[in-house]
């Protein structure tokens, strides 16, 4: 009885023991789940924001306040389905300190409800319907807002000539957040709207749209689509003759998206879009950024999702810093909030109430620079807060 006993308690301390071995490991390492689209339409973002993420971390170090960074990539082919089963894992199996990236929005609302039962800070890179931060109170986002880059675009406008406008956006949150922010403030500016067209955003086909708005014939034609879909928009509005036609396109910058600019060629030279982020922003640390990025990844030019990815792990690295390493979700959480910095995009900080980014947002003209396509900016709005927040 007793030699049995003492046998038990022998092994369960010596599994005691190999267990808190493991923990203490495991501690020692700081877990980053990043998941992203790396393959399919979205894939542009999963490999910009990749790439972003590892030049932070090669720029930074590996080790932050004792703990050795760990990223895990995973795919989630912009797909919410396989985002939620994605976070599952990294949260349950890998035990990730913090959950990353969601190239779209419907990826970052499946992982929310994960992020605010297991207590994990869920920091949002690239997607940007407005309500997203609302979805749990563990979400940090680090990209931006439609509402944010909209707004600015109804009021350039009608200012320059541009009365009547039809707007043509993917038909998802953060297409109906541009058509929705633009239109508003574009009518409150005197202009009209005569037609709000929306489009799939699974594998569009623009021509129908595109006609309809040859026949509207307004002075603009406003669109949205999502990073990596703007050269199938600009190849189609150039092809139909619509510039010819005396329609202008102004556009959310995810359309001029500095990943595609420079292919579209000649035809958008003179499109006019207002965000948060140009390759071309003129300041010493974007050069700096652009510089060290294009060293990285010689064939890719950063856009506004590595930007994204940069920040997020910035916002992260801190947090981690300042809580000493500790690596709990609300501590980080807390030390998330409230995080002043300057970015490659221009000074920017995590608003602690809505737990939004606010910066600049820029209007811009897409110029040639040393025989290469840029959106040049030309004006700023400074410290814009997401106008989506009640
Ligand atoms: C989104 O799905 O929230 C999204 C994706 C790409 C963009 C903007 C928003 O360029």
């Amino acid at each position: 009885m007793q030699r049995r006993h003492l046998i038990q308690t022998a092994g369960l301390t010596a599994l005691a023991l190999s267990m808190s071995l493991a923990g203490a490991q495991d501690n020692s390492k700081f877990k980053i789940g990043l998941i992203l689209p790396m393959t399919g339409q979205q894939a542009s973002t999963g490999r910009q924001i990749e790439a972003a993420a590892r030049l932070y971390m090669a720029q930074n170090g590996d080790t932050v306040a004792g703990r050795k960074i760990e990223l895990i990539v995973k795919d989630d082919v912009a797909t919410p389905d396989v985002t939620k089963r994605l976070a599952q894992e990294l949260i349950v199996n890998d035990k990730v300190n913090v959950i990353a990236g969601f190239g779209v929005t419907p990826a970052a609302l499946a992982a929310a409800p994960l992020a605010t039962q297991s207590k994990t800070p869920q920091v949002v890179m690239a997607a940007a319907t407005s309500s997203i931060t609302e979805a749990s109170p563990y979400i940090v986002r680090s990209s931006f807002t439609l509402p944010q880059v909209s707004v600015a675009m109804g009021d350039w406008a009608p200012k320059n000539g541009v009365k009547t406008v039809v707007t043509l956006v993917a038909d998802y949150g953060p297409g109906n957040d541009a058509e929705k922010f633009f239109s508003e403030r574009f009518q409150l500016n005197g202009g009209k709207v005569i037609e709000k067209l929306r489009v799939p955003l699974r594998n569009p086909d623009f021509a129908p749209f595109l006609q309809k708005v040859r026949d509207a014939k307004p002075d603009a034609l406003f669109v949205f689509v999502p990073s990596g879909a703007g050269a199938a928009v600009m190849k189609q509005f150039l092809e139909r003759g619509m510039d010819k036609a005396g329609i202008k396109m102004i556009a959310t910058g995810d359309v001029t998206d500095d990943d595609q600019l420079n292919d579209m060629g000649d035809g958008a030279l003179g499109v006019v879009t207002s965000h948060h982020y140009s390759a071309a922003h003129p300041s010493p640390a974007n050069k700096k950024f652009v510089e060290a990025f294009q060293k990285a990844n010689p064939k890719m030019r950063p856009n506004f999702m590595a930007v994204g990815g940069y920040d997020g792990m910035r916002v992260i690295y801190e947090a981690l810093k300042a809580t000493k390493g500790q690596g709990g979700g609300d501590a980080l959480l807390a030390a998330m909030k409230g995080q002043i910095f300057e970015s490659p995009r221009g000074p920017v900080y995590i608003d602690a109430q809505t737990r939004d980014i606010v910066q600049d947002v820029y209007l811009r003209k897409v110029e040639k620079k040393d025989g290469q396509l840029y959106n040049v900016e030309f004006d700023v709005i400074k410290g814009v807060k997401d106008p989506g927040k009640k």
